[in-house]
């Protein structure tokens, strides 16, 4: 196989562009379906759920790797985001994923490069308004990825909501031929979404940290026995800064599909919330059915 340093018994790495398409060419003669998972690495089990998703729906799957330096902020955490490709690599071998792809910086953006894909509407708001760099990164990224390996299918987690829905905007907006497929939030027992991120919290941090699920989940409860949205929107923000967190970026409810506001749960709806817990900002969503709120 072209492009990178694969070793025999190994997960192949591919770290060029050519030698990416070159291996999936090689596949697409054998009449064989693509499946393709971006990550930015430190994989946990969220990440081989993914895998594990395309490889249900494809006969191959590629995993790629790449901490994004474009969808980081200029004091956000791009020089220490966790990096571990070898552990990454056997994971995902295990998991049954047959290639990754890890590019350079400068095999992605080569000196010169000056394009970007921006999304309005759905970027706005949210993660958008908290981070106003990251979705022109996310869909700069995600559009050379699909572009450099023509998956059939590519698959992102529920984890990050706002994400997934503006990938699938700048999609179809831009007519790529790939079906985006989002995938349910995996979770430790106590809660707590996945993260690479949860990697930054001490002992205690970790102790507090399943606070924020638990929020969502009672603030849900709550909003389907008709409660009101305002307070009882009010008082979730209250219990997670009262439990530890430093603050709160947000904590909304959003249409599901528009990820417009929500006064009432009378269409289907999204509670998303992005709070500061020592050095971590962690984010995390559910689902909120149509109910009784007025
Ligand atoms: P990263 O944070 O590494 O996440 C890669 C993929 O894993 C994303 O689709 C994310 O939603 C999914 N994921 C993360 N935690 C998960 C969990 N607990 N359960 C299910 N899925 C989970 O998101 C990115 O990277 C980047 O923005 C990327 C899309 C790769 C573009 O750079």
């Amino acid at each position: 196989m072209t492009g990178g340093g694969g070793t025999v018994g190994q997960l192949n790495v591919i770290r060029t562009v050519d030698g990416v398409r070159a291996a999936i060419a090689g596949w697409r003669r054998a009449g064989e379906t693509v499946a393709l998972i971006p990550t930015m690495g430190y994989l946990h089990e969220g990440h081989l759920a993914l895998v594990d998703h395309g490889r249900r729906l494809c006969q191959r799957t590629v995993a790629s790797l790449f901490v994004n330096p474009i969808q980081f902020g200029p004091t956000e955490d791009l020089d220490r985001y966790p990096r571990d490709e070898a552990g990454d690599r056997n994971k995902l071998q295990a998991a049954g994923c047959d290639l990754l792809y890890a590019p350079t910086v400068a095999e992605m953006y080569p000196p010169g490069f000056a394009t970007g894909i921006s999304v309005t509407g759905v970027s706005g708001g949210l993660c958008g308004a908290a981070r106003p760099q990251m979705f022109g990164g996310v869909a700069t990224v995600v559009t050379k990825l699909l572009l450099q390996t023509l998956p059939d299918v590519a698959v992102f987690g529920e984890k990050d909501y706002q994400q997934v829905l503006v990938i699938r905007r700048f999609v179809r907006d831009l007519d790529i031929p790939v079906r985006i497929e989002g995938a349910p939030t995996v979770r430790e027992a106590d809660g707590l979404a996945l993260s690479s991120r949860n990697s930054y919290l001490t002992a205690a941090e970790r102790g507090q940290a399943p606070v924020l699920f638990q929020t969502l989940t009672e603030a849900v409860g709550r909003l389907q026995e008709g409660g009101e949205v305002g307070p009882v929107l009010a008082e979730a923000r209250a219990r997670i800064l009262a439990a530890g967190f430093s603050k709160l970026d947000y904590l909304e409810l959003r249409d599901a599909e528009t990820l417009e506001p929500l006064e009432r749960t009378d269409r289907p709806g999204r509670l998303l919330v992005a709070a500061w817990l020592g050095r971590a900002r962690l984010i995390d969503n559910v689902a909120v059915p149509e109910g009784k709120a007025q």
